[in-house]
């Protein structure tokens, strides 16, 4: 696991620089924000294709606060989701999510 991790971080070290601004962005929101609960935000990102992300991150990300703010585990983060925070930021997330989802074809141990 702690060698995995090494592996994932020095992927984005090295792939940060070469992504778009928006993408660079939602990464940084989401290891600062998410990761804590969620782990990596590329393995998360391609659990799910495009469209799902769309979807869920639709409408400044409503479906994304509904789903944490309807689990009783997810509590931590229920400040951060009913902030105007997480509306800022749900754009640049979409963009991270997408941009790694599971048919996006870009799949960061291979590239
Ligand atoms: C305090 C911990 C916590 C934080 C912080 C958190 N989550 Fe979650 N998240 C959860 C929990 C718990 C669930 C499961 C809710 C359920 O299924 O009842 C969940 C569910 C999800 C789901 C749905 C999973 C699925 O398979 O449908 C997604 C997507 C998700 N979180 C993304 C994010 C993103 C993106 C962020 C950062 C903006 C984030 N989470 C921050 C705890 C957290």
């Amino acid at each position: 696991m702690f060698r995995f991790n090494q592996i994932i971080i020095f992927t984005l070290l090295l792939t940060a620089p070469f992504l778009n601004a928006a993408t660079y962005k939602g990464q940084k929101v989401y290891i600062e924000t998410c990761k804590g609960c969620h782990g990596g935000g590329q393995e998360l990102a391609a659990s799910k294709n495009m469209r799902t992300w769309e979807k869920i991150m639709d409408k400044k990300g409503e479906k994304l606060a509904d789903i944490h703010l309807s689990s009783k585990k997810a509590q931590p983060a229920w400040e951060y989701f009913s902030d105007s925070k997480f509306t800022k930021d749900s754009k640049h997330l979409e963009d991270f999510l997408t941009e790694y989802a599971k048919d996006s074809g870009n799949v960061p141990a291979c590239n």
